[in-house]
C-alpha cells in the first residue's frame, strides 16, 4: 500500500482515539489542513509517523492540548477586515436602532479580539447597553484571554489604524489602560458579553439571536460540517437575523441559503428571510 495512504489511515485511528478519550471530533475538519497540522505537531513533538502519537495523547494531555492548539488555528485581529466593521455599522446597526434589545453571538471567538472590537463600535452608536453579547469557542485557554481582555501592545499601532478603517468615531486608546507592554480594556465593554464553551461540532443552538457572526472557522469545516454549522446558526437566528461569515466563506453552497438574502457580498453579510 502507499505510504501516503497507511498515513491516512494512522490520522483516521488517531482522531478516533481523540474522540474516544476527550470527546473532540475532528473527522469532519477539512482533511488537507488537519494532515498539515498532525505533521506540524509531529515535527515539534521529533516523531516521525501519526501512529506514534496515539499513545502520547491518549496518556498525556498537555500533548492533547498542543494538538488542539494546532487544531484551532487561534489567528484573530482587531477589526480583522475593516470594511466589515464599517459595513455593519453603515447597514445593520440602523436595523439593530429599532429593536429594544439585541443578542448577538460570535461562534469561534478566539482570544476575543472580534468581540472587543464590535463592542466598541456598539458603545459609540449607543447600542452596548442594549446588546447581549455571546461569544464561544472550543479552546478554552483562547477563552481564558478573551475573558481577561489583556493584549500585547505589540501590534497596537495597526490595531489603531483598524478601528480608524472601521469607522471608529475616537481614538482605540480612549477604551483601554496601558501597563508596561499590555493593554486592558474598560470593564465597561464587558459588561453584557459572556464568554462560554461551545463546540461547533457537538453542542447546541444558542437561543434567539439577531446577529451570528462566525469569521475564518467554516474554512476548516468539511461540506458535512459547514452544513451542520450552517444549521445550527440558522436555528439560533431569529427571522430578519443577520448571519456574519468570514471573507473565504459562504452560504451559497449550503443547504439553507434559499432562506436568506445577500445583505453585503463583498462584506459577506446574509439576512434571515421573513
Ligand atoms: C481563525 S480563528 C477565527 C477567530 C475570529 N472569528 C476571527 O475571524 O478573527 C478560528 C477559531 O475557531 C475555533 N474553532 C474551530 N473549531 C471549532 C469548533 N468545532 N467549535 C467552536 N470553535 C471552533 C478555533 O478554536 C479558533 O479560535
Amino acid at each position: 500500500m502507499d505510504p501516503k495512504k497507511i498515513a491516512e489511515i494512522e490520522i483516521d485511528v488517531l482522531l478516533e482515539a481523540i474522540r474516544l478519550r476527550y470527546d473532540y471530533d475532528f473527522k469532519s475538519y477539512a482533511r488537507a489542513s488537519l494532515n498539515r497540522r498532525v505533521q506540524s505537531l509531529l515535527t515539534k513533538e521529533n516523531l516521525e509517523m501519526p501512529y506514534q502519537l496515539i499513545p502520547r495523547i491518549l496518556y498525556d494531555h498537555t500533548i492533547f492540548d498542543k494538538f488542539l492548539s494546532e487544531m484551532s488555528v487561534t489567528v484573530t485581529e482587531f477589526f480583522r477586515d475593516p470594511p466589515f466593521f464599517k459595513a455593519i455599522q453603515d447597514i445593520i446597526f440602523p436595523v439593530l436602532q429599532t429593536y429594544p434589545y439585541v443578542k448577538i453571538w460570535h461562534a469561534g471567538c478566539a482570544t476575543g479580539e472580534e468581540v472587543y472590537s464590535l463592542a466598541i463600535l456598539l458603545k459609540e452608536a449607543g447600542l452596548l447597553n442594549k446588546a447581549k453579547i455571546y461569544a464561544t469557542d472550543y479552546n478554552k485557554r483562547s477563552l481564558e484571554v478573551a475573558k481577561e481582555g489583556i493584549y500585547s501592545t505589540s501590534n497596537l499601532e495597526a490595531n489603531k489604524k483598524a478601528y480608524l478603517n472601521a469607522g471608529g468615531e475616537k481614538s482605540l486608546d480612549h477604551y483601554y489602560t496601558e501597563q508596561y507592554e499590555a493593554f486592558k480594556f474598560q470593564d465597561s465593554l464587558k459588561e453584557n458579553m459572556t464568554f462560554a464553551y461551545h463546540n461547533l461540532v457537538k453542542d447546541g443552538v444558542f437561543g434567539e439571536m439577531n446577529i451570528v457572526i462566525c469569521r475564518n472557522v467554516l474554512i476548516y469545516f468539511d461540506k458535512d460540517l459547514q452544513d451542520h454549522a450552517f444549521t445550527l446558526f440558522n436555528s439560533s437566528l431569529v427571522r430578519k437575523g443577520f448571519m456574519c461569515l468570514g471573507s473565504k466563506e459562504t452560504i451559497d453552497y449550503s443547504a439553507i441559503k434559499d432562506q436568506y438574502e445577500t445583505f453585503s457580498k463583498p462584506n459577506k453579510i446574509f439576512r434571515r428571510k421573513n
